[in-house]
């Protein structure tokens, strides 16, 4: 006999201060100010200004989601959160199925049209869809390829829910029937059970769809399994205003005084917590459901799944959550063994990098500026270092190299960073050692494609995400890291604070810049901009292409120094790429010889001599993205790093 569980009365209060928040109407799978996920995190935008940001919670830690950047409305499902920017030109998602991170890196860009905005996020469990602003007609994200279906292209709609594999919408026509759309036989019995009602609302769970009828009263349709199909019968029209369906269950608010009822879900989500208070809004995962209390906007949530969100102590701890860690300098000393040569990494700007090992055994790359270079002004200026270490200790993003912590004492200052396995880019393209190994990971065309779009990804969101947004002005092969699997990610940025100069005005500093790479019309106007970085990358990508460094002595040329810009755009643009690719990562295979064409062209416009010319992080991510994926459309092909073309 398997023991069932308790069917416990479970509330959770989360303190997620939304000091206050836009209302709006939502569901599980409709977009809103609030979201849930099953994994337990309750998010929602704060509409603090000058950014409603998203803010999310989980197991009792907040969890940093992006950058200081506007949303108008979010949506959850299955581990999946997804957000729509203000203006509903850009559809970003995130997975949040990692436990006890307290920070979301893997943002995917799902959606980006400057000319097509779209309204009615909605996110399923398995997929996700909004519809187009004007038209009204539905675009889908994330779904099951083989076996989703899609509304007749002439549906326009004027809301849709998302639920597990199928939505359903309400026509903007006067007909306001409902369409469902998606996989399996699900989304046309539930289309049919409404035949042609009129509905002035829809929610979508699991496996049914509820919502209130043009004449004000509640109709359920779909999977019954667990009563959730049982609405109440409301004694008067438009009782009751928001639905939230999980997988078993429903709830409604109330619209006269926004207390909450519920039903289905074996009676587990009708809890005593919830009795009289009143709820702005209210969202649900497959088994638990939270709402935004009236009283002082705090997240209540119930249901036998919440109890995996778990109780928030009294605020105090998350208040320095995205604060960088403090520690102290023998700490640190100990970590690299004194600071021992063996523990040498090597030497970035403005100090000596060792690898440490924390007491906690956190490897940790650990670099400490070397002594004098610290101004005074650092001294005088304490709080001034410390709130810009917050301040990069919040750029989050899983391909940038992240900042762990710092130490500040006396005249030591040191900055501490996750440690990277593989080094940098550099010396797997440039080091004798490495050439020499054919088993280089790095011989494969793909993974090489996979590592500029990881950097290029990095780059966009200093440029795009960062508030304000920063220049990285040192692009280079040597400050692209290598994770234990292989991830990119950019290191290096920010650091004007350990410079001799600070200012975030981006004058450029000593560092401004390493020969091969610097953008060359930063020469004459002496100002660098996001285009200069764009610069940069183009070198980097013409070295993941020829295997070559930004400066190198060409046999050829009787051993003079030849810029690899200077060697490989003329053999591009006169379609012989094929002459200057790199060997080692040997012939590309069916579709990933266009892809490597399309990095190739990308990278030549990268490094146009007019920084008006070049493109932006936006463009450059979606070309390596669209190479990537040529990559992967290369049937049968075998990795080409494992079997390696003799050269000549
Ligand atoms: C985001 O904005 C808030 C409020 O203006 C500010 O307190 C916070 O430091 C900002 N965060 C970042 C990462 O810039
Ligand atoms: C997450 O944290 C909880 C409580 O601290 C712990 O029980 C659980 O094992 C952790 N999970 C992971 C994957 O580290
Ligand atoms: C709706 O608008 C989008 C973007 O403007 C367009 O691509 C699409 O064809 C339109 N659909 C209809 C049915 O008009
Ligand atoms: C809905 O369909 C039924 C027959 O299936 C019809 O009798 C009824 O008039 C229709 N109602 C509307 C509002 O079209
Ligand atoms: C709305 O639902 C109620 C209750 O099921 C029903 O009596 C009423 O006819 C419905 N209205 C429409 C327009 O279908
Ligand atoms: C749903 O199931 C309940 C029993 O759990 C039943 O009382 C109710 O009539 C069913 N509702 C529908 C619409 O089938
Ligand atoms: C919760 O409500 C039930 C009735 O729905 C009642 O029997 C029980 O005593 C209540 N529990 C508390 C702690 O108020
Ligand atoms: C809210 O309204 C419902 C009916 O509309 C009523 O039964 C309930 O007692 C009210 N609750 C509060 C706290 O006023
Ligand atoms: C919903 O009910 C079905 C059938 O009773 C059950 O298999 C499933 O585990 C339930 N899901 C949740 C999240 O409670
Ligand atoms: C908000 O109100 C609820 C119910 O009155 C209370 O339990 C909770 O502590 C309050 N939260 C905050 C952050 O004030
Ligand atoms: C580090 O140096 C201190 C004093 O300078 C010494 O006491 C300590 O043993 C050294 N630790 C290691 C691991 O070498
Ligand atoms: C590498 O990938 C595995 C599996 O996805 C993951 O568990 C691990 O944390 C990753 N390691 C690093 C350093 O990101």
């Amino acid at each position: 006999m398997t023991k069932l569980p308790l069917p416990s009365v479970v509330a959770a209060v989360i303190v997620i201060v939304l000091s206050s928040v836009i209302s709006s109407t939502n569901a599980l799978g409709s977009g809103a100010t609030l979201a849930v996920t099953h994994s337990g995190a309750v998010c929602g935008v704060a509409a603090s200004l000058p950014f409603q940001r998203i803010v999310c919670h989980r197991r009792s830690q907040n969890v940093d989601v992006y950058g200081n950047v506007s949303f108008s409305s979010i949506s959850g499902g299955g581990t999946s959160l997804c957000g729509l920017r203000t203006g509903g030109y850009a559809l970003l998602c995130w997975d949040l199925s990692l436990e006890n991170s307290t920070a979301v890196t893997d943002d995917k860009r799902v959606y980006f049209d400057a000319t097509v905005a779209l309204e009615n996020l909605a996110v399923g469990y398995d997929h996700t869809c909004a519809t187009v602003v004007g038209n009204g007609t539905v675009k889908c994200w994330r779904y099951n390829k083989n076996a989703f279906r899609f509304p007749s292209g002439s549906d326009r709609f004027a809301s849709i829910s998302s639920g597990s594999g199928f939505s359903c919408g309400i026509l903007k026509d006067n007909s306001r029937a409902v369409r469902c759309w998606g996989s399996g036989t699900l989304p046309t019995k539930i289309e049919n059970d409404f035949g042609n009602m009129s509905m002035a609302s829809i929610f979508a769970g699991n496996s049914h769809v509820c919502g209130v009828n043009v004449t004000g009263f509640l109709v359920c349709k779909g999977t019954n399994d667990s009563g959730q199909l049982n609405a109440p019968v409301g004694s008067e029209a438009f009782e009751y205003s928001q639905l939230s369906l999980g997988a078993n269950h429903s709830c409604a608010i109330r619209a006269s005084n926004g207390t909450v009822v519920c039903w289905g879900g074996e009676g587990r989500f009708s809890v005593n917590e919830t009795n009289g208070v009143s709820f702005e809004l209210i969202v649900s995962s497959l088994d638990f459901t939270c709402g935004l209390t009236t009283v002082n906007f705090s997240v209540v949530c119930w249901g036998p799944g919440s109890r995996i969100m778990g109780r928030q102590r009294s605020g105090t701890s998350s208040k320095h959550a995205d604060r960088a860690e403090e520690f102290t300098f023998p700490e640190l000393a100990m970590a690299t063994k004194n600071f021992s040569l063996e523990n040498k990494l090597g030497a970035g700007s403005f100090g000596v990098v060792y690898r440490g090992k924390l007491a906690d055994g956190r490897e940790v790359a650990i670099k400490r500026s070397e002594m004098g270079q610290m101004t005074r002004k650092y001294q005088e200026k304490e709080s001034a270092f410390e709130s810009e270490l917050a301040f990069l200790s919040r750029l989050h993003h899983k391909h940038l190299v992240k900042l762990v912590g710092f130490c500040e004492e006396k005249e030591e200052r040191l900055l501490v960073y996750e440690y990277m396995k593989n080094g940098a880019l550099y010396d797997h393209l440039h080091d004798k050692n490495n050439v020499e190994k054919q088993s280089s990971v790095l011989n494969s065309w793909k993974i090489r494609i996979k590592i500029a779009l990881d950097a290029a990804r990095g780059i966009e969101y200093l440029h795009n995400y960062a508030v304000p947004p920063i220049i990285h002005r040192d692009i280079k092969s040597s400050n692209i890291l290598l994770d234990a699997n292989w991830t990119a990610k950019v290191s290096d940025f920010g650091l004007s604070l350990m410079g001799p100069e600070s200012g975030r005005d981006f004058r450029p500093t000593k560092a401004a810049g390493t020969v091969g790479y610097i953008d060359p019309e930063y020469y004459g106007l002496n100002v660098l901009t996001a285009k200069s970085d764009v610069y940069g990358l183009g070198v980097v990508l013409l070295e993941l292409l020829t295997g070559k460094r930004a400066i190198f002595k060409n046999g050829e040329d009787g051993g003079m120094p030849i810029s690899v810009v200077d060697f490989a755009v003329p053999a591009i643009m006169a379609g012989e790429l094929a002459k200057v690719l790199d060997q080692r990562a040997g012939l590309p295979e069916l579709n990933e010889g266009e892809a490597v064409e399309l990095v190739a062209y990308t990278a030549m416009h990268c490094v146009n001599l007019e920084g008006k010319e070049r493109p932006t992080m936006i463009d450059i991510v979606a070309n390596l993205e669209r190479a990537l994926s040529l990559c992967d459309d290369s049937h049968g092909s075998i990795s080409s790093g494992i079997i390696s073309i003799a050269s000549e």
